[in-house]
């Protein structure tokens, strides 16, 4: 016989009885700039660039600093629909640096963080979504941590 521990039954009967929304916490928002792009072009999962991160800055509640530099590799399907896959790094304006995975289907991300720094080790618990797009000097993101 199978049988489930009493925890894992009250959280699954909490789950099915009694979705809620996770509440949204604003993080910060982004503006990254661009060196040229690199074009790799027609690939058998879609039309790949990589679009090197050179800088840009960032601005939030809790933290603000400058962007320091990374790559997205993002892939554009069939369909024109970009699909974002970055890995760049935020200096914060007391220099930690956070490491930030950045990944989704344009304009809606996901954004996991990672950072050696004790004062932001909260970030690595952290999953953020953001939205945005292009704008004058490169994209601008809006960033909400999800959950608490
Ligand atoms: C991003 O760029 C916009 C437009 O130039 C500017 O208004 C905004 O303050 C910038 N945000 C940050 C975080 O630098
Ligand atoms: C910032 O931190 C880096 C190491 O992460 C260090 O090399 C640099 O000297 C620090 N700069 C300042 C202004 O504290």
């Amino acid at each position: 016989m199978l049988a489930l521990p009493l925890a894992v039954l009250a959280f699954a009967a909490s789950v099915i009885a009694d979705p809620k929304p996770p509440p949204l916490t604003y993080l910060y928002s982004v503006n990254l700039t661009f060196a040229p792009t690199i074009t790799i072009g027609s690939v058998p999962s879609g039309s790949r660039d990589l679009l090197p991160i050179s800088g840009g800055a960032f601005t939030g509640p809790k933290f603000s600093g400058k962007v320091g530099s990374g790559l997205d590799w993002g892939l554009t399907d069939s369909k024109g629909i970009f699909s974002p896959d970055a890995l760049y790094t935020l200096i914060t304006n007391d220099n930690a640096t956070v490491l930030v995975f950045e990944k989704g289907h344009a304009p809606n991300v996901h954004i996991l963080f990672e950072t050696a720094s004790p004062k932001y080790s909260w970030l690595n618990a952290v999953v953020a979504y953001a939205t945005g797009g292009p704008s004058d000097a490169g994209v601008s993101l809006d960033v909400w941590q999800l959950g608490s």
